[in-house]
């Protein structure tokens, strides 16, 4: 891809995830409620001390960056950020709620940060490094605003065939053609799936060797409806595909939908398994 093409893509990332924000904040309790494992996980790798300056990148609503705000205490600070302003909105609207009060909150695109080099003393990004453009270029900047010796755990997700709360509907609108197979160097929910592709990015940044291990996650759904409700309004890059279906096309991909996931049906609720490569490294 060429600078435009890039520059293109984020900005349509970015719109997207912006209109993605109003779901995540309205299912917020569901989510972490299903993936508090993966983002625990990060904070107790990074291990932040009282007193710490941490940077969440790619944060959403930013749960797993309030699990650090406990740990950094009144003198430290949780900077949450986001490329999205209506995730960050939503982040903030909820520290309020929580009473946290050493957060800060920061519109900020990874792959190009406004912060000074050294300033922050852990990094978290729970499912962001796979949806950039260039992860390559994340992880430099990520390196360059960490202190010697500074901390970041993340978490990306495991290939699609661990995955099917993800990948069913993806296979099902490839093969009707709705949508390109996923090319697996481009930014996506699978692109960073490949253990030794991950490594390289990191430790191509100047990180030292990742330790990586797999954490096993859930998406619990109500019912049918609740699954496609998150496929059409919280899922990035489905969501644009789903909502541009006709009504009729949308029934038909539902009907093999509810086939594909029959498997995971518990008296007519969902339990879907979910894999995540979590990873940290300094
Ligand atoms: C799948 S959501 C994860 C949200 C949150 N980290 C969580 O675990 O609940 C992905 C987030 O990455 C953000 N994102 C994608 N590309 C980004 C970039 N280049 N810089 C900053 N944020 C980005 C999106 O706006 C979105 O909020």
């Amino acid at each position: 891809m060429g600078p435009d093409a890039d520059a293109s893509t984020r900005e349509r990332s970015r719109a997207v995830w912006d209109e993605m924000a109003a779901g995540w904040e309205a299912g917020r309790e569901a989510i972490w409620a299903d993936s508090r494992s993966v983002g625990e996980w990060l904070v107790h790798k990074l291990a932040p001390h009282s007193g710490d300056t941490v940077l969440e990148l790619a944060a959403g609503v930013g749960d797993t960056g309030f699990v650090a705000a406990h740990l950094v205490g009144e003198t430290g600070c949780v900077l949450i950020s986001d490329f999205a302003p209506a995730m960050v909105a939503a982040a903030s609207r909820r520290a309020t709620e929580l009473g946290i009060k050493n957060a800060e909150f920061r519109v900020l695109d990874a792959e190009r940060m406004d912060l000074p080099t050294d300033s922050v003393d852990g990094v978290i990004c729970r499912w962001g490094y796979m949806l950039m453009v260039n992860p390559g270029a994340a992880f430099a900047e990520t390196r360059r605003v960490l202190r010697p010796g500074g901390r970041l755990a993340f978490s990306v997700w495991a290939g699609p065939e661990y995955n099917p709360w993800a990948s069913l509907i993806s296979r099902i609108l490839v093969t009707r053609g709705d949508m390109a197979p996923p090319d697996p160097t481009a930014p996506g929910i699978f692109a960073l799936t490949d253990p030794d592709r991950l490594r390289a990015f990191v430790t191509g940044a100047g990180f030292t060797t990742p330790e990586i291990e797999e954490v096993s996650t859930r998406r619990r759904f109500a019912d049918f409806d609740a699954y496609w409700r998150y496929l059409t309004e919280l899922a990035g890059a489905i969501s644009p595909v789903l909502r541009g279906l006709s009504g009729k096309e949308q029934t038909a991909v539902q009907e093999q939908l509810r086939e594909a996931a029959a498997p995971f049906a518990v008296e007519g609720a969902y339990d879907i398994p979910g894999l995540c490569l979590n990873a940290v490294t300094y």
